[in-house]
């Protein structure tokens, strides 16, 4: 990869060693990909901050690189750590588990990274459409791809944390037009009754595309909240990173676009089967909506779901959003938590310590969840739309 005069003094270390090492993983990334060159990003959004999935290894790393100099050149964000002030209370976390997390968020914030803690880092800090980014957490490198039109890869965790020091990305995968056309067309001949089977549809997308960018056919309008959902299933069926509807194609580049693709048609009885597969027909013991992170409109949604209802006391009504969010809009949220309902900020029950709960079954609207809960916590899920997520809350 051919590196700028600069860029050869970092990687030679004259900007110290974290910045050395920060410019040695993107060269072995531009190396193995292909790339030619590396790019300025205008952001970077950081994954591996929960204590709970990143461990020791990760403070062990970032102390190192901390002690190396190394310090962001660019807006970075954080998804979300392991709890807010609420969830430590109800998960009753040792005082060790605490202190280990609150020191893996100091030494991202050493570095320069914001606080964020949120995997809608684009509601609060909205990149530009076409503006090249360096993302992990795949619900946001798919929206930032479909929705805003921002250019980002799949990073992992440490190599968004190197553009972030860097600020700068090689120049290959999504960032180049080329690589932004479709692989394949999934047409649908029916409207999706709700959001959960968009979403089944989303994961069952994500399967069949093979990491390919899928065309979808026959969806109509979709809401902001909708379009959230739908990339974040999609994003955890497989390994995609950016899809179009019929009204992103229609206004892609002309060599983003492609005649002649294969063809792939998905009936009602398929939604049914993704649902199946990743759903339980037990009770809920927890509800649990916002993965990813509700939006203000699903915050407007709930309050109006909630109006005049009162959660279960036996069951928890779990609603995960930004902090961000959930500040910028304290009427939703009083109204929200009227019912009894608790909005937490900062973390999810996918990253979080809800074994500790001592729970069986979680209820939630979210695919993504129902894929990644039982592996992480060891709960059963069941999947139920966001009105049914109410039924099943309130008494
Ligand atoms: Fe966000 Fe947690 Fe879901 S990080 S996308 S709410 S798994």
């Amino acid at each position: 990869m051919y590196l700028t005069k600069d860029e050869e003094r970092i990687l030679e270390g004259d900007l110290g060693p974290g910045a050395q090492l920060a410019m040695r993983v993107l060269v072995k990334l531009g190396d193995i990909f292909g790339a030619e060159r590396l790019i300025p990003v205008a952001s970077a959004h950081v994954s591996g901050v929960s204590y709970k999935t990143a461990g020791d290894a990760a403070i062990e790393f970032l102390k190192e690189l901390e002690e190396m100099g190394a310090r962001t050149s660019v807006l970075a964000t954080t998804n979300p750590c392991g709890f807010d002030e609420r969830l430590r209370t109800i998960l009753e976390l040792p005082e060790e588990v605490v202190e280990a997390q609150e020191e893996l968020l100091s030494l991202y914030e050493a570095i320069g990274l914001k606080r964020t803690l949120t995997c809608v880092p684009y509601y609060e800090l909205r990149p530009e459409s076409a503006s090249h980014l360096a993302w992990a957490e795949s619900s946001a490198v798919i929206y930032a791809n479909s929705v805003i039109g921002a250019r980002t890869n799949r990073e992992g965790a440490p190599s968004a944390l190197a553009a972030a020091i860097i600020g700068k990305t090689p120049d290959y995968g999504l960032h180049r037009p080329e690589n932004r056309t479709p692989g394949l067309k999934i047409k649908v001949d029916f409207r999706p009754g709700d959001e959960l089977e968009l979403w089944a549809l989303g994961f069952l997308a994500g399967e069949l595309s093979k990491g390919a960018i899928p065309l979808l056919e026959g969806l109509g309008e979709l809401s902001d909240w909708e379009l959230k959902g739908l990339g974040a299933a999609m994003a955890s069926g497989g390994m995609t990173a950016m899809f179009y509807t019929s009204a992103s194609y229609r206004k892609a580049r002309p060599e983003s676009r492609k005649e002649g693709l294969e063809l792939v048609e998905i009936g009602r009885a398929d939604l049914n089967d993704v649902i199946e597969r990743l759903s339980s027909p037990e009770e809920p013991d927890l509800i649990f909506v916002g993965c990813p992170h509700c939006s203000e409109e699903e915050l407007r949604l709930l309050a109006s779901l909630l109006r005049g209802r009162r959660a279960r006391p036996d069951r928890l009504f779990l609603i995960c959003t930004s902090r961000y969010l959930r500040d910028a809009n304290p009427s939703l949220i009083s109204a929200i938590e009227a019912s009894g309902a608790l909005v937490v900020v900062d973390t999810c029950m996918v990253v979080s310590w809800v074994e500790r709960l001592r729970i069986d079954v979680v209820a939630t609207n979210s695919p993504k969840a129902a894929y990644y809960l039982p592996g992480l916590s060891g709960v059963e899920v069941r999947l139920a739309n966001l009105r049914e997520c109410v039924e099943l809350a309130c008494s």
